[in-house]
């Protein structure tokens, strides 16, 4: 295993993971790294660590370039197990001066491995002296978590920045030139929409903050994905484009069926949206999973759920499913919400008060049908789907 040099000083001794598929409920379909980050400096220094099953990867990669004994520093940027997971054992076999710790990051640490760590604390704005250049640490509280923080390396202008500008995407290939714009592109959108958007606020004002202390990074090293080397830029505008979460003409009717009812109808109200001129993307949740909708609707203007009564409730894939969109909480969405039903119709009402405890602005009431929909009821799902498209058109000019 051999580290990889990213910079004169810097060389990426992180793990990739090309077998996981599911991490904490987010589909990974393309694996993704854990990138850890050697800085050589007249103290040298590691940053992060990786998950810990992967410890071992990364300490063959370690002593590629130099004895891990000579480590005077650690830093944990955050505290989420696929970063610290590895920290314990590192500090135990590396043995270094000092590990540095947000203020957060030193009670969720604590909390996660209740041993003594001898974790010390930096604070926005500290620097840290590693001899032949600095670290200058920024908190980026709730990016994702309330411990995040990045670090920034004066002299060769790198970025370390966490999760932040990250993606679950496995990959030998270390930096952004060396891979493909395509696969990138959305494995960088499902990344921000699945962990980033509900902190997007938080988002703006970070851009903002760089901005302001004057950083333009050379290279961004994040935590997960690729390095940015030959245009950090492009990400850090993507960044400030989804945090606006400025709505397009593009619509997602996302529903699941038992006896094909459910899907009919789902089919008319995406005819409808399509003949009034906005995008469709319809999506059964036998075929597809909680992740790809949440990528779907980043930006997207209106959301169209459906459902079959079972039990007296709505579906259970419906119920999974915005209950993750709920929590990701996408701003500026109208949306309605379908379904078929044997002998009670009233679980069905659940799907809008769902919409509606999301923030989206419900532009009609539950349509229902009993059984089986006919002409009729197909009839009143294309005007349904005509009136989301005129709405959502109205509203996005
Ligand atoms: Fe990649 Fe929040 O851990």
């Amino acid at each position: 295993m051999q580290a990889i040099q990213i910079s004169e000083k810097v060389y990426w001794v992180g793990a990739i993971d090309w077998n996981i598929r599911d991490f904490h409920g987010y589909s990974t379909h393309r694996g993704t790294t854990y990138n850890a980050y050697l800085v050589l400096g007249d103290k040298p220094v590691l940053i992060d660590t990786v998950k810990k099953e992967f410890y071992e990867e990364m300490m063959a990669r370690i002593r590629s370039v130099i004895d891990p004994a000579t480590i005077h520093i650690i830093v944990s940027l955050h505290s989420e197990m696929d970063h610290s997971g590895a920290l314990p054992r590192a500090v135990a076999e590396i043995k270094p001066e000092e590990v540095y710790v947000s203020p957060m990051g030193m009670k969720h640490i604590t909390a996660q491995f209740h041993r003594d760590l001898k974790l010390k604390t930096v604070k926005n704005g500290d620097e840290i002296s590693i001899g032949n250049d600095t670290l200058t640490f920024i908190e980026a509280r709730m990016l994702h978590w309330p411990d995040s923080m990045v670090t920034y390396l004066e002299k060769e202008r790198i970025l370390f920045s966490n999760d932040i500008f990250g993606m679950h995407y496995a990959t030998s290939q270390l930096f952004d030139d060396e891979n493909e714009e395509r696969i990138w592109k959305y494995e960088a959108e499902k990344y921000y929409a699945n962990i980033i958007l509900p902190y997007s606020d938080i988002v703006t004002r970070f851009l903002g903050q760089i901005k302001q202390m004057g950083l333009s990074p050379n290279i961004i090293a994040p935590d997960h994905g690729f390095i940015w080397r030959k245009d950090p830029t492009k990400i850090v505008e993507l960044y400030g484009k989804w945090a606006a979460q400025r709505p397009t003409r593009k619509a997602v009717v996302v529903y699941d069926t038992m006896w094909g009812s459910t899907a009919k109808m789902a089919t008319a109200i995406a005819d409808g949206i399509r003949e009034g001129g906005v995008t469709v993307k319809v999506m059964c949740m036998h075929g597809c999973d909680r992740s790809a909708v949440a990528t779907e609707l980043l930006d997207a203007g209106a959301l169209v759920v459906g459902s079959p009564v079972l039990n007296s409730q709505f579906f259970p894939s419906m119920a999974d499913v915005l209950c993750y969109l709920k929590g990701l909480r996408k701003k500026h969405l109208i949306g309605a919400a379908f379904g078929s039903y044997g002998w009670n119709g009233a679980p069905l009402d659940g799907l809008s008060k769902t919409l509606e405890e999301m923030g989206v602005e419900i532009i009609s009431p539950v349509l229902k049908t009993s059984f089986v929909p006919e002409e009729s009821v197909l009839s009143s799902c294309r005007e349904l789907g005509v009136t989301i498209s005129k709405t959502l058109a109205e509203k996005v000019k």
